[in-house]
């Protein structure tokens, strides 16, 4: 890699492309023809959302039959988006809900069944009680235990009324496929289902939602979406040995303090200090807010999950993750350089480190010298949660692969970041990050050449099994 030399003609040109760059990035986004049929596809369906959930409820015993039955399918289909249902349950290229998703457990790939309402290879025949039992507790009709990548710990919270909703729009929202979901086989001792109901009688708790009594009536919303449907303590709550979540419900401190997904750093939920409620709610809506923008998994979740909850929901989630205790600030003996400090240095270009140089070859056109990038264009680096995680491993992530912003309703365009595999060496994305995680305000420990080349062989290793198993789908297919 070569560098360009720093002149003074540079920093106008640089700045003079950037303001070009958020100029273009802000009307169009990129083109993403990849996302778009799936996004055609449910965008029609949303608009049928018109029914405040709780005020849909009572619908139901309203005289009119055939709307009142419409109006629960479409809560239920609502329930489902808050459940993210359709994100586990359905394969890249194949119909919503037929299953075949691959996921890996650790012990084995555990894949996600057909939950269309097909009555031979979907839960066409499942009972309401039969559905509920496995929605949440992880029991299917024939009386076996689901593998908890089911995230029936959670959905344990749903109410019986949206029980009902589900069901409805399950049976009869939902179009059957008839189509069988390639079989779960893990390897022994993972393979004995029932080794399942010992774990669910240590681990998964039975308790329905329990709201606190001095919530206020949108709190209450708030931590029944976040502790039920939305799941949000699957990837945000720390994991024990057994892979249990350590925690479940709001009372207790470990709940939404942070967790790790495959070596990806979740943040906490907790207070969620340096952001509004408001900053919350646009995060959720569109994967962007003034500061950040969303990567990893919870891209997937903000595309198929909260881009669709309405505005009433994603204030009552904002609101109650904003009234919990912050965890405590982790202990770090790094000293940050100090937000002008960095900008200056940046700004100047005499005696740059190799750091400093590499972000003002690579990176400084779009997230500029003050590392704050441009409002609702290209997230903040500076206090990005990504770069002060202790483990480095996201970060790095987005820098050999980049990033995209999912296409929203409220926010179509999608931000990308590109990714620079090709074109940094491990010791300049090394030097490069820890520069990031000690630049401007940021705090956190230096980045090993040794730690890149692991994440790089990790994301090789993912593409080949990932590569592996869509053929073997297909074969199976056949
Ligand atoms: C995080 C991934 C994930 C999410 C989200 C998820 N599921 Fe599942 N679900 C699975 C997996 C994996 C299985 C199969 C587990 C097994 O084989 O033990 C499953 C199994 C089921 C089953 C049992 C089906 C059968 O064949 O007996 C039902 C019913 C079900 N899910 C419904 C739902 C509903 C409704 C939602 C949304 C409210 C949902 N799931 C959300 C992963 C998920
Ligand atoms: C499948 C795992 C997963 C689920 C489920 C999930 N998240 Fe996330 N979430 C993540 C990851 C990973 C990140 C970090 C994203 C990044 O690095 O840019 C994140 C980041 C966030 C952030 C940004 C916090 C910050 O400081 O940057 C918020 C807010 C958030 N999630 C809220 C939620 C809520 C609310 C729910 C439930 C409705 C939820 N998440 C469910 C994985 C998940
Ligand atoms: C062409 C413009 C562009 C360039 C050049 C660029 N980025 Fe980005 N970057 C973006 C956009 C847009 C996003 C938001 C994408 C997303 O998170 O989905 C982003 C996101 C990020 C994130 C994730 C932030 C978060 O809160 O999750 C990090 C870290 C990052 N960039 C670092 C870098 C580094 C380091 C470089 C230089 C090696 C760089 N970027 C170069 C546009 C750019």
């Amino acid at each position: 890699m070569k560098f360009l030399k720093p002149s003074r003609l540079f920093k106008p040109f640089l700045a003079g492309v950037s303001l070009a760059a958020v100029a273009v990035y802000a009307t169009h986004g990129m083109a993403d023809t990849a996302g778009a049929p799936a996004q055609a596809a449910s965008a029609a369906s949303t608009s049928a959302l018109v029914a405040a959930p709780a005020s849909a409820a009572s619908a139901a015993s309203a005289p009119s039959a055939p709307s009142a039955k419409a109006a629960l399918i479409a809560r239920g289909q609502y329930l489902a988006r808050a459940g993210d249902c359709i994100a586990c349950h359905s394969a890249p290229g194949q119909p919503a809900f037929a299953g075949g998703l691959p996921i890996d457990s650790g012990h084995g790939v555990i894949y996600s069944t057909n939950i269309t309402p097909d009555p031979q290879f979907g839960i066409g025949r499942y009972t309401p009680q039969q559905f509920a039992d496995a929605v949440r507790r992880g029991k299917r009709a024939d009386g076996t235990h689901l593998y908890p990548a089911m995230p029936y710990t959670s959905y344990v919270k749903v109410t019986d009324e949206d029980m009902q909703a589900l069901y409805a729009y399950f049976m009869e929202g939902v179009t059957p496929v008839a189509k069988a979901a390639p079989t779960t086989s893990l390897s022994f001792p993972f393979n004995l289902r029932f080794g399942m109901g010992m774990w669910n009688w240590f681990f998964a708790s039975n308790d329905p939602f329990k709201p606190v009594s001095s919530w206020t009536p949108q709190v209450t919303r708030g931590a029944y979406l976040v502790e039920g449907l939305g799941h949000c303590g699957s990837c945000h709550t720390p994991r024990g040995v057994a892979m249990n979540e350590k925690a479940s419900y709001s009372g207790e401190e470990k709940f939404l303090s942070g967790g790790e997904l495959n070596d990806w750093a979740v943040p906490s939920l907790r207070g969620l200090p340096r952001w509004s409620e408001q900053d919350i709610v646009d995060y959720l809506q569109t994967g962007r807010n003034p500061s950040a923008a969303v990567a990893g998994e919870m891209t997937e979740v903000v595309r198929h999950s909260t881009a669709y909850l309405q505005d009433d929901d994603l204030h009552a989630v904002a609101v109650y993750l904003k009234g919990l205790t912050p965890a405590p600030d982790r202990a770090s003996d790094v000293k940050p350089q100090g937000a002008q400090e960095t900008a200056a240095k940046l700004t100047q270009a005499v005696n740059l480190s190799l750091g400093e140089r590499l972000y003002l070859d690579n990176c400084a056109a779009c997230h500029f010298v003050d590392g704050k990038g441009a409002k609702r264009v290209f997230p903040s680096l500076d206090g990005a949660t990504v770069i002060n995680a202790d483990n480095p491993y996201a970060l790095i992530h987005v820098m050999l692969k980049g990033a995209r912003t999912p296409s929203t309703d409220k926010a179509p365009s999608v931000l990308v970041m590109p990714g620079f595999d090709h074109r940094l060496s491990d010791s300049e994305v090394a030097t490069l990050a820890t520069f990031l995680r000690q630049g401007w305000t940021n705090r956190a420990a230096p980045v090993s050449e040794k730690e890149v080349a692991k994440v790089r062989e990790r994301l090789q290793a993912d593409a080949d099994a990932h590569a592996k198993l869509q053929a073997q789908a297909e074969t199976t297919a056949h």
